[in-house]
């Protein structure tokens, strides 16, 4: 027998630890999906008894045929993402417009659940789950004896052993009844990033930055620049900022540019980048070029979303209805373009950034920072959590290579935005119309994870379209709906 209980007192109780049928309507929205899909035949009637605030129901499992995949996926989707999780159920509770919705969607799928009693998924579920962690960490395997070959060092040494073990205890498991995926699951994301961190990337990069030794962000000051969007404050979507290249002996001149990319076409696409000399004619929105990166908005190399970022004599950006990422060479006039790893990569408007309001269309985002480009995006292999790649320039194959990719834990429609400073990834959320909010950090060096920020960001409107941060000058550049702002971050 298995004891099923539905939570339904969230919207009441201040912080619930547990994980809930209202998490997300994202979610529910499954769920309902689920439920319709799924054959309504045999219709065994099971009492249900109220304990407190709870539902409870005791099922016999045998009774059912079980879609198990369509569950597996639903399942997924609710074990993933805790945290954000919380924080959307947290949200939940602000928003008291949607609670309604959400207390009718409850007690809809409340009903619903009584008849059905989907959960005797519970022992199948394991098993399945079970064959496909095993197969992760058989490539993981692979994966972090292949960099051991190549830096035979004691980080590499203590992820052998490590991935050895699980290996071990996930062996072990099959042949028990007590298992704990979860558990599991959060163990080989964690083994896969420390792989990840292991591969050369500029590994002294926060002694060369000394800012960056510590590698977090203290304060972000008040808008240091604000001015309205040369395009209009109608064009609510785009990217703006400064050239983010380093100095170099060759490109000085190119230093001190500003530009601007805004989406011209539905919020969602373009294809002119305008830059400006300098930060005057930049404020006086004078002298400056358009450079037109593809013939028209909806053309293949065009740009889709608020993802842009301008770095050395070239811009970076989303592609077009495609999992690329696109760089246009500003000196040649072409487009080289590389697919973005992982399964089932979002775009075309499956993980944008949302928070309360969807920016759409803003699955795939560009950053810079001290150790070069990045690629922020998510993936149903990381059940919609954000994924972040490293991106390189290699000026001997001329191609663009992805070289490393770790996995979060944080919802990517649960943050307004995100960016890079100093090898770490910050999400934000929305606080007010007026008040934007980093409450989350991923450092990639370490892997590890800080979900306790609340670091305050002064907005003049609403939506947030593209925030980057910039090495050159250490700023935070900000496209909000029509306004361009700059803030200037403290480090610890
Ligand atoms: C739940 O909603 C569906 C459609 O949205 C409706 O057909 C159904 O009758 C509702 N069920 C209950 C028990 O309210
Ligand atoms: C952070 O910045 C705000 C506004 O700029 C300022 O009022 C506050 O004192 C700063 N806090 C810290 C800890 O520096
Ligand atoms: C642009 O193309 C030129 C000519 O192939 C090349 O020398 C230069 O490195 C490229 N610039 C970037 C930023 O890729
Ligand atoms: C980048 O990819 C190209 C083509 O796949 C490859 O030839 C080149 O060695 C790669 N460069 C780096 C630095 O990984």
């Amino acid at each position: 027998m298995i004891i099923l209980e539905v939570e339904l007192s969230i919207i009441n109780t201040s912080v619930n630890e547990r994980r809930s049928f209202i998490c997300t309507t994202a979610d529910m929205t499954l769920l309902l999906l689920l439920m319709l899909l799924a054959p309504m035949a045999q219709g065994e009637r099971v009492q249900g008894q109220k304990k407190g605030s709870a539902c409870e129901c005791s099922v016999d499992p045998g009774l059912w045929a079980f879609p198990v995949q369509q569950y597996e996926n639903v399942q997924q989707q609710l074990d993933s993402c805790e945290d954000s999780l919380q924080s959307l159920s947290n949200q939940v509770q602000l928003s008291s417009a949607r609670l309604p919705y959400i207390e009718s969607v409850v007690a809809n799928v409340t009903a619903r659940l009584q008849p059905h009693q989907y959960l005797q998924y519970k022992g199948l579920y394991s098993g399945l789950g079970l064959r496909q962690l095993s197969a992760e960490i058989h490539q993981l395997e692979a994966h972090v004896s292949a960099v051991h070959s190549q830096l035979n060092n004691e980080h590499t040494r203590a992820l052998t052993q490590e991935v050895g073990k699980l290996s071990e205890s996930v062996k072990r498991m099959k042949t028990t009844d007590d298992i704990n995926v979860k558990t599991l699951k959060q163990q080989v994301r964690y083994l896969k990033n420390r792989a990840e961190s292991c591969k050369t990337i500029p590994s002294d990069f926060r002694g060369q930055y000394q800012y960056c030794t510590k590698g977090l962000i203290k304060n972000i000051s008040e808008p240091v620049v604000t001015k309205i969007s040369p395009y209009g404050k109608s064009i609510i979507s785009g990217s703006w900022g400064k050239q983010a290249k380093q100095r170099s002996e060759e490109d000085q001149h190119e230093e001190d540019s500003y530009w601007v990319q805004a989406l011209v076409s539905s919020h969602i696409w373009g294809n002119i980048l305008r830059v400006y000399p300098n930060y005057e004619n930049f404020m006086t929105s004078t002298n400056y070029k358009d450079y037109t990166f593809a013939p028209s908005p909806t053309h293949t190399n065009s740009i889709e979303g608020p993802s842009a970022v301008f770095y050395g004599k070239a811009l970076y950006y989303h592609c077009y209805q495609s999992a690329d990422i696109c760089q246009y060479n500003l000196t040649t006039n072409t487009v080289k373009r590389v697919k973005l790893p992982g399964t089932g990569v979002g775009y075309n408007n499956k993980f944008p950034y949302c928070y309360y309001d969807c920016r759409t269309h803003s699955d795939v985002d560009l950053e810079v920072d001290e150790t070069g480009l990045w690629a922020i995006y998510a993936t149903m292999g990381n059940h919609g959590c954000i994924v972040v790649s490293r991106i390189i320039w290699d000026s001997e194959s001329e191609t663009l290579n992805v070289t490393q990719t770790w996995e979060t834990r944080v919802f990517k429609k649960s943050v307004t935005n995100a960016f890079m400073v100093c090898g770490v990834l910050y999400a934000t959320r929305y606080n007010s119309d007026y008040r934007e909010e980093v409450f989350y950090a991923f450092d990639t060096l370490t892997g590890r994870e800080d979900t306790s920020l609340s670091l305050p960001l002064e907005k003049v409107a609403k939506g947030v379209a593209s925030l980057s941060y910039n090495p050159t000058d250490r700023k935070l550049y900000m496209y909000n709906d029509g306004y361009l702002l700059a803030y200037k971050p403290s480090f610890y």
